[in-house]
């Protein structure tokens, strides 16, 4: 079992470090212990900096703030590492499989055969969705955005599985994780299905789970689905690569949420919420968007010239990433799958993926986003994959979702099974009007 770092030998692998931190303004001196994790940069302990100085730290954006301890996912930047407990995300995106990098997630360990057959059997039979909730459905419009349906529904849960909100009970806890794993890709396809005019397909317990997500979405009543072994794979692996990414903005929002103590329901559409934007997962969708906006490569150059113009609002998506300063370790794979999918399919030349090809090429040249270290993330080629398999651009986000939620939940009860538990609540640097009395109607100018 990998061991959880207790906070002594946290310090420990700190070796004992100090910083010392020294007032100008009254010499006073402040020594603050460095804490050590396995792998990575080493932490400044500041809990105590308030109460010392009477200092605030400042740091929109936490670019170099810890918000927590973590066991679950590693990520290097600078050398394009991501491992999950410690294996990389190159050998599980090969060898492993959705349910499987679950397990891991969630228990810290890959499941021996018997743990991965209880856990998989116990993850079937959570994927119907109670009956009612159809009805949930059928108030939006037809023309509603997928994600809004999400985060809608994922946010009722709470009101249909009620006895699965109370979190300090273990065996409530991780029915409530299982249950949101194996619901989501129903909600998910569900959400499409919706949005298409097309009947709600049942989950199938003879179906993996990639292969039953692909039948609950593309299947119809009026014939049989084949499930092909190439793309079940394909969307296995892309919901490995999008699996969980350390503290990222939605999960990030899933802790501070859970933080409050809000059932596990409410905290993973916090989670969703935050996900949709396009500077995190809406960004696959946005990518194809740009593509094909761009349309031909001969105006590549002039996107470029946007992306590179302070003035302009413009970005080329699916580039830059806030902690890989180097080739995201999962957009090299989901290239790779980009190939098997299209030649799959017989579209070995879809215009799309030769765009986004030279599109790499001309930007990984140009000295703009080689000294900024914009390289492609996750989302660069997904969406091309994606919309090869009949994804609708707007469904891309959706599936992020369905992937992260391992991550969200694995990170959400990581945060409440520790004992150090705390509300998260950052403080500001007040820039506001200084203190001033009311002015009377009358005397308002
Ligand atoms: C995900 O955090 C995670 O782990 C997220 C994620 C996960 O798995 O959870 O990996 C998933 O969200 C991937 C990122 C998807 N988003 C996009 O592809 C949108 C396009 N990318 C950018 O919006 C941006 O790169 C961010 C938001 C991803 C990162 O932004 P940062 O770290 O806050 O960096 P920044 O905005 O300060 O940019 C640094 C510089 C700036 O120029 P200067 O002000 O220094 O002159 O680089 C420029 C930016 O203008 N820049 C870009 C750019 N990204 C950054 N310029 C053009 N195109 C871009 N895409």
């Amino acid at each position: 079992m990998s061991k959880r770092l207790s906070k002594e030998a946290l310090a420990e692998a700190g070796a004992g470090d100090k910083v010392t931190l020294i007032d100008h303004a009254t010499g006073k001196q402040l020594e603050l212990p460095v804490m050590g994790g396995t792998d990575g940069p080493k932490v400044i302990d500041i809990r105590t900096l308030y109460r010392e100085t009477g200092y605030f730290t400042y740091d929109p954006g936490y670019t170099s703030t810890g918000s927590c301890a973590s066991d679950l996912t590693f990520i290097d930047g600078e050398k394009g590492i991501l491992r999950h407990r410690g294996y990389p995300i190159e050998q599980l995106a090969e060898k492993s499989d959705f349910v499987e990098v679950c397990h891991l997630l969630l228990y810290g360990e890959l499941p021996t055969k018997a743990e991965r057959e209880e856990f998989e059997r116990d993850i079937t039979y959570h994927t119907m969705l109670h009956e009612q909730l159809q009805y949930f459905y059928r108030g939006f419009r037809r023309d509603a955005h997928p994600m809004a349906i999400m985060v809608g529904v994922v946010g009722a849960l709470s009101a249909f599985y009620h006895d699965t909100t109370d979190i300090f009970d273990r065996e409530k806890r991780r029915t409530a994780t299982h249950q949101l794993i194996a619901k989501m890709p129903t909600i998910a396809a569900m959400a499409y299905k919706y949005s298409i005019g097309q009947p709600f397909i049942y989950p199938r317990n003879d179906l993996g789970y990639a292969g039953n997500f692909l039948n609950m979405t593309f299947s119809v009543p009026s014939e049989e689905y084949k499930v092909s072994p190439v793309l079940a794979r394909a969307m296995d692996q892309i919901f490995m690569l999008h699996a969980d990414h350390e503290q990222n903005a939605s999960t990030s929002t899933v802790r501070i949420a859970g933080s409050s103590l809000a059932n596990p329901f409410a905290c993973i559409a916090a989670g969703i919420a935050s996900l949709w934007g396009p500077s995190h997962g809406g960004a696959n969708e946005a990518v194809l968007n740009m593509l094909r906006e761009i349309g031909s490569k001969d105006r590549i150059g002039e996107f470029i010239k946007r992306a590179k113009d302070k003035d302009d609002p413009f970005r080329l998506m699916g580039f830059g990433h806030r902690v890989y300063k180097n080739y995201d370790p999962r957009a090299g794979v989901l290239r790779k799958a980009a190939h098997e999918v299209l030649a799959e399919l017989g579209k070995e030349d879809e215009p799309l993926l030769e765009l986004a090809i030279e599109l790499e090429r001309i930007a990984l040249e140009d000295d703009y986003f080689v000294d900024k270290k914009l390289f492609p993330n996750v989302d660069f080629y997904s969406g091309i994959t994606l919309n090869a398999m009949g994804f609708p651009s707007s469904m891309f986000t959706v599936l992020f979702a369905v992937a992260r939620t391992v991550g969200w939940v694995a990170q959400w009860k990581e945060m409440i099974k520790d004992e150090a538990l705390k509300i998260g609540r950052p403080r500001q640097l007040y820039t506001g009007p200084a203190e001033r009395d009311y002015v009377p109607m009358a005397k308002r100018k």
